[in-house]
């Protein structure tokens, strides 16, 4: 198969090292890509999201499948843009269409949908401009904290938690009034829940499922998760917490009815479902809803999955996921990410990274990374993610950051302590 996968970040550095172990991958194409990704197939300059070039690259190189790693060019419609061009009748695309991708692109969509089929999560009610002050008396009866959500994606700023209830209508008033733009008009008042979090991960053709393995994320930029949000710092997989008594729940309550109510919405859904969990006294309940695969998630998942990664893509379109093992490893995966100085502020682009050819044991993803006279150099917030697989966690962070340690750049920054609240709690 001739594939193409969209992209430039970690998480795809990820899918094109694993899609490139299947025999059946023939030629990768990734678009854009980074320093990474050049390694593993061709890059290719192209946006995500300008559909037209995409659909002439498929034409012109006969791609059989697009695997669409980020959610924007889901969110504007990808699949529904390919799928209406009659000569792409052949091609297999992974990842929902626009309707689908409202999962993620609407938290107002979402929320409807978990509490029309009963998934539990927190309860929320949405407001707009013209019932602020519905929603200030609706911040007056809620218990604190108090949580703010933007309707619509944020770059993963939109989401606010105060503990104060007049800060909390300052925010709700400084949202509605357009600090996101589009993405605020809408904004939802939630309750807040008190518990352990937890990524998990489903791949669907629409009826048959696998539940892939779980993950923890580290998404505050310190230690300790402390200071801003970033897109995340690091990641663990498995979740100890997550036994098999709460992951029984989570199909059965979560999974399961979120599956039925696509169908029972004739929502097509083909591709990755990520679950944002919290584990409140053993009871799962839906934070979130992202219709693509986590970063750095994926990067701790995909080094645990033993199955053909294309044969299980290439079963969604017909509907034959059932036939396809993705058997997971009983191993732990950790990785760590490497930022550049300031990130999630502004920082440097340009910076020579030294130490990569010296490294051996973990597996290097690149992210934010570019080529430049032959030299990989720094290209964005998130540089590389550096993964360790061992038979406990300890073993998997020690190769993760022996790799960390090897390789430097100019003011780079990581987080010393991924996983080891995991480690605490294990005693
Ligand atoms: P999101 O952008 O939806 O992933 O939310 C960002 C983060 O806010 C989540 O990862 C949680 O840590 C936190 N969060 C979101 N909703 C809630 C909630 N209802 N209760 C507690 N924490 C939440
Ligand atoms: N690591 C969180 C995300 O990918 O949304």
């Amino acid at each position: 198969m001739k594939i193409l996968l969209l992209g430039s970040g970690g998480r795809e550095h990820a899918f094109a090292w694993k899609l490139r172990q299947s025999s059946l991958c023939e030629q990768l194409y990734i678009a854009p890509g980074n320093a990474g990704t050049a390694s593993l197939g061709e890059n290719v300059a192209l946006k995500d999201t300008d559909f037209p070039g995409i659909a002439s690259f498929i034409k012109e190189n006969k791609v059989d499948m697009v695997v669409v790693g980020p959610e924007a060019p889901l969110a504007a419609g990808i699949r529904d843009f390919l799928e209406a061009d009659a000569e792409l009748s052949h091609l297999h695309i992974v990842g929902p269409g626009k309707t689908g991708a409202q999962l993620e692109s609407s938290k107002d969509f979402s929320k409807q949908f978990m509490l029309q089929y009963e998934v539990p999560t927190a309860t929320a009610k949405t407001f707009t401009e013209e019932t602020l002050a519905e929603g200030e008396a609706f911040i007056d009866s809620m218990p604190t904290p108090i949580v703010l959500k933007a309707d619509g994606l944020a770059a993963g700023k939109g989401v606010i938690i105060t503990p104060d209830r007049a800060d909390a209508k300052e925010q709700l008033r400084t949202m509605l009034g357009g600090q996101f733009g589009e993405a605020s008009k809408k904004v939802l008042i939630e309750q807040f829940l008190d518990g352990i979090e937890v990524s998990v991960f489903v791949l669907t053709d629409g009826e048959n499922y696998v539940i892939l393995p779980e993950a923890k994320d580290y998404k505050r930029i310190g230690e300790g998760d402390t200071g801003l949000n970033t897109g995340g710092m690091g990641a663990v997989s498995p979740v100890a917490f997550a036994d098999d008594v709460f992951m029984e729940k989570v199909e059965t309550k979560v999974v399961q009815p979120t599956l039925a109510g696509l169908q029972m919405e004739d929502i097509s859904y083909k591709g990755f479902i990520f679950i944002g969990l919290m584990n409140v006294g053993g009871e799962p309940y839906v934070i979130e809803y992202n219709v693509r695969m986590g970063d750095p998630e994926t990067q701790v998942v995909l080094p645990r999955l033993k199955g053909d990664l294309v044969a299980a893509f290439a079963s969604l379109k017909d509907g034959t996921l059932h036939s396809v093992d993705l058997d997971v490893v009983d191993q732990t995966a950790t990785t760590v990410v490497m930022v550049s100085g300031g990130y999630p502020g502004s920082y440097p682009k340009g910076l020579p990274i030294s130490g990569l050819e010296g490294v051996e044991g973990p597996t290097v993803f690149h992210a934010g990374t570019a080529e430049k006279d032959d030299h990989v150099v720094t290209n964005g917030g998130r540089v590389l993610a550096i993964t360790g697989l061992g038979n406990s966690i300890q073993e998997a962070l020690d190769q993760s950051y022996a790799g960390v340690n090897a390789i430097s750049w100019e003011e780079m920054y990581h987080r010393k302590d991924i996983g080891q609240d995991l480690l605490a709690r294990k005693g």
